[in-house]
C-alpha cells in the first residue's frame, strides 16, 4: 500500500526522536495500520546541527510553513513549540491543505483547539495530540477513547515533569531551586521559557485539554486558577516533610455544583498516597469516574523518546486510519467551557 508521506517541523530532542523510533519500529507500524511510514521532510532553524543521523534522504526545508503546504507531504508532525507565530501558522496551512496534523503543542491547543479541530473537521482530517500532555503516557486515548462507559466527575494530577523534578530534587538532595531547574533545562525537560513551567501555565495548558477530553467540553485555558512553585522554599519542603506531607504542583478539574473548575497549585499531600510516590520527571494522571471509580497512570512526563512515543503512536494511528476525532466527539456538541468560580480550597 502507498506509504503515508510525515514532514516533521522541528528536530530538536522530540523530533530527532521520532525519526529514530520510525526507523527502528516502520516494519512493526505497517503491520499494524496496513501501510508503512515513511518520512519525507524536515524542517528545522539548523540544518548542520549533529543530530547522530543523516538528514540526506529527507527534503530540507528552510521555512516549516513551505513544508506545511508541501504536496509532498500527507501528515505534518508540528514540533516547533508556542501557541502563536510559526507553530500557529504551521498547524493552520497544514490542516486547511488537507493534511492531517500531529503535534506536541499543548499551549497552541489550550489557546486554539477548539477552532483547530473544527477546521480539521471540515477538512476530513485528522488533529491527533497524544504527546501534548504528559510525555510518554497515553491519556488522551485514554480519556478520548477508553472510558465511554463513564461519567467523569475529577481528575487530577503531576503534569509537569520539571516542576516534579525540582520539587524531588530539593527535597531529597537539599539542592536550591535555582540548580534544580539549570539540571532539568540541561536535560531538555524544560520549556524555552522555563517561566512557563515553574509559574504552572505549562500545567494549565495540559489541565485545559485533559478536561474538554474528560469533561467533553470546549476548552478554555483562561478559566484557570494558576499558581506556581517558584516561590516554594527548602524550608516550605522541610516544614511540609515535618507534618507527614509532600509538596506536589497538581493540576486539578473536577465537577462541582456551579461548573467544572480547574484549578492548578503546589498542594500538600501525604507522604503515604500514591501520588506523593511519584518523583523526578515522572507524571501521574488520576480520573475519578462512576464505573471504572479510580484510574491512575504514571509515566515519563518530559524527555525526547518518551515524548516520541507519543507523536509515533499518532503517526501510526493516523497510518491505519484509526484516529477520531480531536476531542472525541463533533465539535459542535462539545459544552460550552468550563467557567465555574475558582475558589481555592
Ligand atoms: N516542560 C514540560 C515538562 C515538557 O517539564 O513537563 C513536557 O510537556
Amino acid at each position: 500500500a502507498r506509504p503515508l508521506r510525515v514532514g516533521i517541523a522541528g528536530l530538536g530532542t522530540v523530533g530527532a526522536a521520532v525519526i529514530q523510533i520510525l526507523a527502528r519500529q516502520n516494519a512493526v507500524i505497517a503491520q499494524r495500520g496496513g501501510r508503512p511510514v515513511q518520512v519525507v521532510a524536515v524542517s528545522a532553524r539548523d540544518r548542520t546541527k549533529d543530530r547522530g543521523f543523516d538528514l540526506s534522504p529527507f527534503t530540507w526545508f528552510d521555512d516549516p510553513i513551505a513544508l506545511a503546504r508541501s504536496p509532498e507531504v500527507d501528515c505534518v508532525v508540528e514540533l516547533v513549540g508556542g501557541s502563536e507565530g510559526s507553530a500557529r501558522e504551521v498547524v493552520e496551512t497544514a490542516l486547511s491543505h488537507g493534511k492531517h496534523v500531529v503535534t506536541a503543542n499543548k499551549a497552541l491547543l489550550a489557546k486554539h483547539g477548539s477552532a483547530l479541530a473544527r477546521t480539521a473537521e471540515e477538512k476530513g482530517v485528522t488533529l491527533a495530540f497524544e504527546a501534548s500532555v504528559a510525555g510518554g503516557i497515553p491519556v488522551v486515548k485514554t480519556l478520548r477513547e477508553a472510558l465511554p462507559g463513564n461519567s467523569v466527575s475529577r481528575l487530577y494530577g503531576i503534569l509537569n515533569g520539571t516542576c516534579n523534578y525540582i520539587l524531588s530534587r530539593m527535597e531529597l538532595e537539599g539542592l536550591t531551586f535555582a540548580e534544580c531547574l539549570k539540571d532539568a533545562q540541561r536535560l531538555g525537560y524544560a520549556e524555552a521559557d522555563p517561566t512557563f513551567d515553574v509559574e504552572g501555565f505549562d500545567t494549565a495548558h495540559k489541565l485545559a485539554i485533559l478536561t474538554s477530553l474528560a469533561f467533553g467540553s470546549q476548552i478554555d485555558s483562561e478559566a484557570i486558577y494558576v499558581e506556581g512553585i517558584s516561590s516554594i522554599a527548602p524550608l516550605d519542603l522541610a516544614m511540609a516533610q515535618e507534618l507527614g506531607f509532600r509538596i506536589k504542583l497538581l493540576g486539578v478539574a473536577e465537577r462541582t455544583n456551579t461548573g467544572i473548575e480547574q484549578r492548578v497549585h503546589p498542594t500538600m499531600v501525604p507522604r503515604t498516597s500514591s501520588i506523593a510516590q511519584v518523583m523526578g520527571v515522572t507524571n501521574a494522571v488520576t480520573i475519578d469516574a462512576d464505573a471504572v471509580k479510580e484510574l491512575t497512570l504514571i509515566g515519563p512526563g518530559a524527555g525526547g523518546a518518551a515524548t516520541a512515543s507519543a507523536v509515533v503512536a499518532d503517526i501510526a494511528d493516523v497510518a491505519s486510519g484509526a484516529a477520531g476525532a480531536p476531542f472525541g466527539r463533533p465539535v459542535h456538541s462539545l459544552e460550552s467551557a468550563p467557567r465555574a468560580p475558582m475558589q481555592r480550597h
